[in-house]
């Protein structure tokens, strides 16, 4: 299904609009003068580098490879890469998780589940997608056995992710025992917020540091249109309640796309007024089935500009070397807000991210298609010295920068539900 025209949008949610939110959800944000009246709900109407495999790992056993785009040169940005970001407190790195570009990885994503209970329209096509046998499948023991070998190496932050990551039976078995790797300093779950309220007193117990909850609408009807499923007020209760709990900030992923929520932009900003929220306004990603589209993206300097215009006194805040967003904040407001430019502004010089799908293969780019199965050669016997050359030699492969977006739009890849964003 295409995505709608905001026309569509309007004639859903005049139907919808006046569906009050239940009080001890988040209340409405308070908005400068100049602003609209305030309401919780949106107003919308709304070099290449070395290619040849090392002799242990010629298996680039996906799918979603395709021989033909792995080749093709790096273009379309410049990449601003220097010593500068590399961290000088944790030499000397693991061999096996540094690049040829110097790059360290200390940052893995492993995606729990395949599963999902909603069906967001830019990330997985209308038809879903087919699910691997469940034998094909990380085991509990597997991934704790990969984040152990990981961790030992130097990685310091793991998100789990997905699919949807809370759907996972044994996700609080899974955290608790990363708790215990000594080593690991950060634990993230990025959740669609759909089970995050019944939750979040076992996943604070076990562990979890950091929340990022995807809300793509205020609109309770654009919000389903959006994911194609119900259950907007549990995430909004998600949200609320963790910031209760002390999720400080919490963070909140929003897919723009041109005719269904950019018109929303300022109200997810207002919303920094009164809470510890950090908005991360994500550039829309072109992968398998989502029907993407270049005009249907939103650029950062677009939306920059539009919410420059209703807060000119918005300043930058230092970012992290490794943080993706491009970080800012409107003065005197609790929250900040952030951009993630993979599309109009890459970060590929200060990539430090690995991610390991839920059928155990590593990706060493979310944009690339290249994937090597950690999962067999686990099942196979491999001792960790093997799976570390495997790993390795992967990480020697990873190019110096994305192909660019129309090459990824272009390119086979996995949908996103099957990669864990
Ligand atoms: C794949 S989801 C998995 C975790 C969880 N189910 C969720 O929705 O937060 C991870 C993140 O990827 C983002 N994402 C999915 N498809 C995307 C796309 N085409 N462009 C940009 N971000 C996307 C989602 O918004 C979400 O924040
Ligand atoms: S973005 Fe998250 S919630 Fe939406 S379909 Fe993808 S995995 Fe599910």
């Amino acid at each position: 299904m295409a995505l709608h025209s905001s026309k569509c949008c309007r004639l859903i949610l005049r139907t919808h609009a006046a569906r009050a939110l239940p009080s001890r959800i988040l209340k409405p944000p308070i908005r400068d003068k100049a602003c609209k009246p305030q309401r919780w709900y949106s107003s919308a109407t709304k070099e290449e580098n070395r290619t040849e495999p090392l002799a242990l790992v010629d298996s680039i056993t996906s799918p979603y490879t395709d021989a033909a785009s792995t080749s093709q040169p790096a273009q379309e940005f410049s990449v601003a890469t220097g010593p500068g970001w590399i961290s000088k407190d944790v030499a000397p790195f693991s061999e096996s998780l540094t690049d040829t570009f110097g790059r360290r990885h200390t940052y893995l994503r492993i995606s729990l589940t395949e599963k999902c209970n909603l069906r967001c329209q830019y990330c997985m096509p209308e038809e879903g997608v087919t699910l691997s046998p469940r034998a094909q499948l990380l085991s509990t023991e597997e991934v704790l056995t990969l984040a152990r070998l990981f961790v030992r190496e130097g990685v310091r932050k793991i998100r789990l992710t997905g699919g949807e990551p809370l759907i996972r039976p044994d996700i609080l078995h899974i955290i608790a025992e990363m708790r215990k790797l000594e080593g690991l300093k950060t634990i993230a779950v990025t959740t669609n917020g759909m089970n995050l309220a019944r939750l979040l007193p076992g996943l604070q117990e076990a562990g979890v540091d950091l929340l990022n909850v995807s809300l793509d609408s205020l609109v309770p009807a654009k919000f389903e249109f959006i994911v194609r499923r119900k259950g907007f007020h549990k995430v909004m209760e998600g949200i609320e309640k963790a910031i209760e709990m002390g999720y400080n900030p919490v963070k909140v992923n929003c897919v723009v796309m041109r005719g269904l929520n950019e018109d929303e932009l300022l109200d997810f900003v207002a919303l920094t007024e009164r809470k510890p929220l950090d908005m991360r306004f994500i550039e829309y990603m072109p992968f398998d089935g989502n029907k993407w589209n270049f005009k249907k993206m939103v650029s950062y300097a677009e939306m920059l500009d539009r919410i420059k215009q209703q807060w000119p006194s918005l300043e930058a805040v230092p970012a992290d070397e490794a943080d993706t967003a491009k970080a800012f904040r409107v003065p005197g407001f609790q929250g900040q807000l952030g951009f993630i430019t993979s599309m109009s502004d890459n970060f590929c010089g200060s990539c430090n991210r690995l991610r390991i799908t839920a059928d155990g293969n590593l990706k060493v780019c979310l944009f690339g298609n290249s994937e090597v199965s950690l999962r067999d050669s686990l099942r196979s016997g491999a001792s960790d010295q093997e799976l570390l050359q495997i790993i390795g030699a992967a990480l020697g492969r990873k190019k110096k920068q994305h192909a660019g977006m129309f090459s990824i739009s272009q390119m086979k890849n996995r949908p996103m539900i099957l990669i864990g964003g």
